[in-house]
């Protein structure tokens, strides 16, 4: 997404306990570089990072009264008009670095919601998302009221609004309640979509994975549609569902569903949640994975995680080890997974191939009565 001219020049910070790395464990990732992505993808500049060992928090401001002054600083020298923590911040802390540093101060949970926000493209996406920020806001308006209006709009601040937010509390509870009202019939239009798709008849396959894992290029691909694309995180938030041919030249059904993200905001967890819920009708779920980021296991443990937790770790699972064009053979290919690039397709027609025999195998098994309805 091109910088606007008014983009915000964010600085980011994350306080971290000082840990002794067990013998032969690697560190681990730094957080600062996802908070990188997602501050990017939320549109703003990074003008700058700094990590900061905490012997104990601050209850007034979570880092030390020392580590206020050097940001207070850094804010000057590198005019910065945002801060955002990767650590969660608890209202009172947030309202009170916002004093003192004289700028918008946000946790890494707003900027996930902001990104959520410009990226909800269908009425129930834009609904869920609209009802997380209304419950996340709620609470800070119950843990301490921010004058908004004061720190101006940008990330963080986009959505329902900021005069909705400046509204009493009942109005507030009125209009989530409203919000449910018209999910709950968006939902009921999308349940029977979804009973159509069955009646129909064909397998349904869908894509998984951690954000930026490059899902949509290879759906494009296979597909051959066009699903807005960008080098940033959630660039789906909608799932999406396109008819594609097997190499056989049977019809089946491809599914596109949104980014995975560990540590998610608690109000957006069942907004995520709900947009999975299609995955339930698929018969086969292609797990894609960016070969080419050192979080490779992470990620493929994240995306284990989730798909754990909604039940569906039992269902035929295919792993594309994507960007292949990247590592080349070298990088790390798991047995039995397949590597891909969904850029040069490189390797797409050994996956539809799998695909293809993953599907005749769990029809044969007897798995075929999802599609009976
Ligand atoms: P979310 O919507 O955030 O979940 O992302 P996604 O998994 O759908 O990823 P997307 O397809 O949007 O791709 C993310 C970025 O990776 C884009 O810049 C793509 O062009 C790039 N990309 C995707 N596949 C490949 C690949 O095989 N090789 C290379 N080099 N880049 C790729």
């Amino acid at each position: 997404m091109p910088e606007s001219r008014d983009s915000e020049r964010a600085l980011l910070v994350w306080a971290y306990r000082k840990r002794r790395p067990a013998p032969g464990i690697l560190p681990p990732p730094d957080p600062l570089e996802e908070l990188k992505s997602l501050v990017k993808a939320a549109g703003g500049i990074v003008a700058g990072t700094h990590a900061q060992a905490l012997s104990s928090e601050n209850p007034a401001t979570l880092i030390g009264s020392g580590t206020v002054e050097k940001l207070k600083e850094t804010v000057g020298e590198k005019e910065v008009n945002l801060v955002v923590f990767q650590n969660r911040l608890r209202p009172n802390q947030q309202a009170a670095l916002e004093k003192e540093l004289g700028v918008k101060v946000l946790d890494r949970r707003e900027v996930i919601l902001d990104i959520f926000a410009r990226r909800a493209r269908s009425r129930e996406g834009k609904l869920q998302v609209e009802l997380a920020q209304l419950s996340f806001r709620m609470g800070r308006l119950i843990g301490g009221r921010r004058d908004l209006s004061r720190l101006g709009g940008g990330i963080g601040t986009r959505g329902p609004g900021e005069k909705k937010l400046e509204e009493d509390r009942r109005r507030i509870r009125t209009h989530i309640r409203q919000i449910e009202r018209e999910l709950s019939t968006v939902r009921r239009t999308r349940a029977l979509h979804y009973r159509r798709r069955r009646e129909v008849g064909f397998p349904v396959v869908a894509l998984v994975g951690y954000t930026n894992a490059g899902k949509s290029t290879l759906f494009n691909r296979i597909t051959g549609s066009d699903v807005f694309v960008a080098d940033q995180l959630f660039a789906t938030l909608d799932p999406t569902a396109r008819r594609f041919s097997l190499p056989g030249g049977g019809p089946a059904i491809l599914v596109d569903t949104v980014g995975f993200i560990h540590d998610l905001p608690d109000e957006l967890r069942e907004a995520f949640l709900a947009t999975l819920e299609g995955i339930g009708e698929a018969d086969l779920l292609v797990h894609v994975v960016d070969g080419s980021t050192g979080m490779m296991e992470e990620n493929l443990s994240s995306v284990d995680g989730i798909l754990s937790d909604l039940g569906f770790s039992g269902k035929p699972t295919l792993l594309a080890v994507n960007k292949s064009d990247l590592t080349g053979e070298e990088g790390r290919c798991p047995t039995g997974s397949i590597r891909t690039s969904a850029v040069t397709g490189s390797g797409i027609s050994k996956l539809l191939k799998e695909v293809e025999g993953g599907l005749w195998r769990h029809r044969s098994a007897g798995n075929g009565s999802t599609r009976r309805g």
